[in-house]
Parts: C-alpha cells; sequence; structure tokens
C-alpha cells in the first residue's frame, strides 16, 4: 500500500515538475514595430511603416539573452529587445508555437506615451504627481495575440532610455477573446492584470474600466477606482467584479449576471496606473437556439390530389441568422427534402430574440407520398440544429393500410346508406304517385 502511494507521489512530483518546465520556456516574440505615423511624413515617402523585431522574453532581469543570441540578418538590431517579465504572463504556451509551426502568434509594437489620467475613475491616481525621472524612459507597448486565441493582452515595457532592456511595467491580459453564452446566463469575461511590484507607478493605487462595443456606438459597463475603492456603474446590477479577486490577484474579470441578446458585442478591459494603461478587447456573442412549432398539428388526412397548408415557427432565436427547411421522411424510412418553403420576415420580441416562419404548399398529387410518414421541419442556426415533425396520413393510396380499408368500408357503407335512403325516398314517392292515379281512375 506504502509503496503504491510512494510511487504514485513520484510520479505526481515528476509530472509538477515537468509542467513547470514546459511552462517556463518564455518565447522569443516576433513583433511588428509599428512606427510612429507622425515620423512617416503621412506615408508618401515610401518609407516602411512597420519593422520586423525581437523580444527575448525571460523571467528575470538578470540573463542577458539578447545579447547572446546573434541576431539575425533580416533584422535591424536596434530592434532587438529583452524583456524581463516576472509574472510569465508572455511565457503562455500560446505564444511560444513549436519550432517551425507554420502559425505564429501576432504581435504588434507602438511607443508609448505616459500620460495622466482624466477620467473621473482615473483622476485619483495622479493627484500626487510623482516620478518624472521613473517616466523618463522609453516606453513600449505590446499587443499580442496567442495561437487558436487562447491568450490576447497588452503589455507597457519600459527600458531606461536607449536601453534595450525593457522591463514589464503594466501587463493586462484575458483567456477568454471569444466568449458565447445561452440567454439568462451568467457570463465571464476574463480580464487580469500585473503591476510590477518595484516600480514606483503600483502601490499608488490602479483603476479599471470596462466598456461595450457594438456597431460604432459605446458604453461604460463599470469603472472601478481601486484608490479610493468606488464602483460606477451605468446599469444597476447589469454586472459586477469580484473586488476581493481584484485586489489580491489582479483579476478584473466580469461578471455578467445574466446574458441578454443585447449584451452581444465587444467589450474592452482596460487597466489604469497612474500615467499607464493597458487594454484588451473580448468578443462576447449570445447564441439562443430556436424553438420550432408546427401548425396545423395534428395535421388533417391527406387525400390524393389536395394542397396541404403548413407552417413552421421558429422563435425565441438569436442572432439573426436561420436557415428553415423541410423535409419528407417516408414509411420506408427514406428522406426528402421538400425545400425551403415560403419564408416570412422575422419579428424582434422585447427581449431581443427573433422568430420567422416558413410556409410550405404541399401538393400531394405532385410528391410520391406513399401512405404517408413524417413531415419535418428543420432549423439550422449558429445554436444548432432543431428539428420539429408532424405525421402525415395520406387515405386512397393504392395499396391501403387497414386505418384505410376501414376507413373505405365505412365510406362504403355511408354510400350504400344513402342510395338506400334515396331509392327508398323514390319508391315511396312513386307508390304514393300510383296512389293518387288510383283514386282520380276510381
Ligand atoms: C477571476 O474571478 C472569477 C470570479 O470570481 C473566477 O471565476 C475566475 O476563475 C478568476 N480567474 C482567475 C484567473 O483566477
Amino acid at each position: 500500500m506504502d509503496k503504491f502511494y510512494s510511487i504514485y507521489l513520484i510520479s505526481l512530483l515528476a509530472f509538477t515538475c515537468l509542467c513547470q518546465v514546459c511552462s517556463s520556456s518564455c518565447p522569443v516574440l516576433e513583433c511588428w514595430f509599428m512606427l510612429d505615423k507622425a515620423g512617416g511624413g503621412g506615408g508618401l515617402t515610401g518609407a516602411p511603416k512597420q519593422e520586423k523585431s525581437l523580444f527575448y522574453v525571460q523571467r528575470d532581469a538578470h540573463s542577458h539573452r539578447a545579447e547572446s543570441q546573434r541576431a539575425p540578418p533580416d533584422i535591424n538590431p536596434e530592434r532587438i529587445y529583452s524583456v524581463s517579465d516576472p509574472a510569465a504572463t508572455l511565457c503562455h504556451d500560446s505564444l511560444n508555437p513549436p519550432r517551425g509551426s507554420v502559425e505564429k502568434p501576432q504581435c504588434e509594437i507602438n511607443s508609448f506615451v505616459p500620460q495622466a489620467a482624466t477620467l473621473k475613475w482615473t483622476e485619483p491616481l495622479t493627484e500626487s504627481a510623482i516620478s518624472p525621472v521613473y517616466l523618463q524612459a522609453d516606453w513600449l507597448s505590446v499587443s499580442y495575440l496567442g495561437l487558436h486565441s487562447q491568450l490576447g493582452g497588452a503589455t507597457i515595457l519600459r527600458a531606461p532610455t536607449g536601453s534595450k532592456d525593457t522591463n514589464v511595467a503594466l501587463s493586462v491580459s484575458s483567456k477568454t477573446l471569444s466568449v458565447t453564452s445561452r440567454l439568462g446566463e451568467p457570463v465571464l469575461l476574463d480580464c487580469g492584470f500585473w503591476a510590477d511590484p518595484s516600480s514606483p507607478l503600483s502601490g499608488t493605487g490602479f483603476a479599471v474600466e470596462w466598456r461595450y462595443q457594438f456597431r460604432g456606438s459605446g458604453r461604460l459597463v463599470l469603472a472601478y477606482d481601486g484608490k479610493t475603492d468606488r464602483v460606477t456603474e451605468t446599469r444597476e446590477g447589469e454586472a459586477t467584479l469580484d473586488f476581493e479577486a481584484l485586489q489580491q490577484k489582479g483579476n478584473a474579470s466580469l461578471i455578467l449576471r445574466e446574458a441578454e441578446v443585447q449584451h452581444s458585442g465587444t467589450y474592452i478591459c482596460t487597466v489604469y496606473l497612474p500615467y499607464l494603461l493597458a487594454q484588451v478587447a473580448v468578443e462576447l456573442e449570445i447564441i439562443e437556439p430556436p424553438s420550432l412549432s408546427l401548425q396545423p398539428s395534428p395535421l388533417a388526412l391527406a387525400v390524393p390530389g389536395q394542397t396541404l397548408s403548413v407552417q413552421c415557427e421558429a422563435s425565441g432565436f438569436a442572432p439573426l441568422s436561420l436557415d428553415l427547411s423541410w423535409e419528407f421522411q417516408g414509411a420506408d424510412g427514406k428522406r426528402r427534402s421538400l425545400g425551403s418553403g415560403g419564408m416570412t420576415g422575422h419579428r424582434q420580441a422585447w427581449d431581443g430574440t427573433y422568430s420567422q416562419s416558413s410556409r410550405l404548399e404541399l401538393h400531394t398529387s405532385q410528391l410520391d407520398l406513399g401512405r404517408g410518414g413524417e413531415l419535418i421541419c428543420v432549423a439550422l442556426h449558429p445554436g444548432g440544429t432543431a428539428r420539429a415533425s408532424v405525421s402525415l396520413s395520406v387515405i386512397g393510396f393504392t395499396s391501403p393500410s387497414i386505418e384505410d380499408s376501414m376507413a373505405m368500408v365505412g365510406v362504403a357503407l355511408v354510400l350504400y346508406g344513402l342510395i338506400k335512403v334515396v331509392w327508398w325516398s323514390l319508391s315511396s314517392s312513386g307508390s304514393a304517385d300510383a296512389d293518387k292515379q288510383e283514386k282520380k281512375d276510381k
């Protein structure tokens, strides 16, 4: 028993060590250095607007890998940097693809100018002007997107003027760059940040802001001033943060209490330190599949030659991207497409969900429906495929079923009865006439 336990423990230990080794491999990031638009002469000079650059990322500041590496010939030595990233945000696997991999993480560098904050919730941060010496440095802003969008974010780097050895001053990242949710569910939009604790800018407070953007218009969702511990919300109760996790671990994830159709859009998480800011954008899409109803249900019995009209209504779905079609499944189990029918325009309900219908005119004579089967309405939607069916019976088909035979016997009996009644009334009126005739004769 003990032996098994120790083997288990050792393998667990080995596994943990291995994982630490693999997660600690920090990448050499290949980034596009975006040259100042102001200095580019408006782009008329034909000078390159971006330049390839390399960022040797490591956890600690002491190893100088950048200098020990030989610069690749296609990269300007001026554009080779070393980055010390104690929080190892940039050491995520998705930024470090295996050698020779075709797909590469995306990365863009811009020069950054520290600025005093002007927003209501960030003003307290720069109330006491500090560290002019610290601010006088080379500042860079790195935006990146890992493979398969597993990680995205922005990092503010600081290097003493003229140096290529940079330190991460502020880093904001998200592991949920693209989120989908059903209606009415709580949604978590991940955003985390790290600020260099040795920098004079940290320790004096931070602020977090979540903004929503959709088709060019935007609004504030929530802002938190970490210095005075105050929250500004635009819609009471719509969203919140885990304030404890925010203060202790830099977890600025936005929690939407209940997903609504109107929540679909882009959410931008911005973290402010005095004079610095970094942000990451997260996409949210609310996807709700349709529910289907068929009218009329059940269907009336069809007689060959009759035209049946059936309607399929899809409701409660979002986004507005729906394809309705019809199928017929005969008694033999074979499915046949009946096309898409006549689609109606869409309507939007109070909760933002949509509804749309399709009407099928089924000409029973034009199709070989046999004895009948299932009439199926198929809805294709990003939230999934929905189906609804109604059974269709055809009477008077060449090889009648027992029910059809019974129906025919019934019809025959009724007909027989009718004929009988008619014959009887005719004959009785005939005999009455005869009676009259007899009376006249007398
Ligand atoms: C951040 O906080 C949220 C809400 O408490 C939690 O669900 C999430 O896992 C946290 N993220 C990290 C990276 O700790």
